[in-house]
């Protein structure tokens, strides 16, 4: 079995609830439920952290390296403000999938600025739920995982 972290940050855990008309309605559940149902042929168990503390999450991150293929992580608001979250995937040695519900390029500038984009494979934003998918699809290709 190989296993991806997947990590969300603050506010989300208000999925379903939080701003539906940017973040749609699914909730985290779902959004989870989904990246395993993509996950399982590739043979990943998906592992998942919610956490509004950002210390939660460089630390889920420590406990990922040497153990976890690969990390999924929506950082919430912490993709614009977090350097120790930027540090810690640094120190993570496979693939690093930014994921976003939204496409935060296209809503107030702040948002524009990713401090974790620079620590990532690559990015996926502005598909909403579908991105969660995508993020999986992603991580097995770049494992070279092959579907059954
Ligand atoms: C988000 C985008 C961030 O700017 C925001 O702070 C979030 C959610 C997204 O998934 O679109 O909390 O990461």
């Amino acid at each position: 079995m190989t296993t991806v972290l997947l990590l969300h940050g603050p506010n989300l855990n208000l999925l379903g609830e939080r701003e539906p008309e940017v973040y749609g309605t699914a909730t985290l559940n779902d959004h989870v439920a989904r990246a395993r149902a993509t996950a399982t042929p590739f043979g990943i168990e998906v592992e998942h952290l919610q956490s509004n503390h950002e210390g939660d999450l460089v630390e889920a991150v420590h406990g990922a390296r040497n153990r976890c293929a690969a990390i999924i992580v929506n950082p919430g608001a912490f993709t614009h403000s977090s350097w120790a979250l930027h540090d810690a995937l640094a120190s993570f040695d496979g693939p690093v999938v930014e994921l976003h519900l939204s496409n935060p390029d296209a809503r107030e500038p702040w948002r524009r600025t990713s401090v974790v984009a620079p620590v990532a494979t690559g990015t996926i934003s502005g598909f909403g739920g579908h991105g969660y998918e995508l993020a999986v699809r992603a991580v097995a290709a770049r494992l070279e995982l092959p579907s059954s």
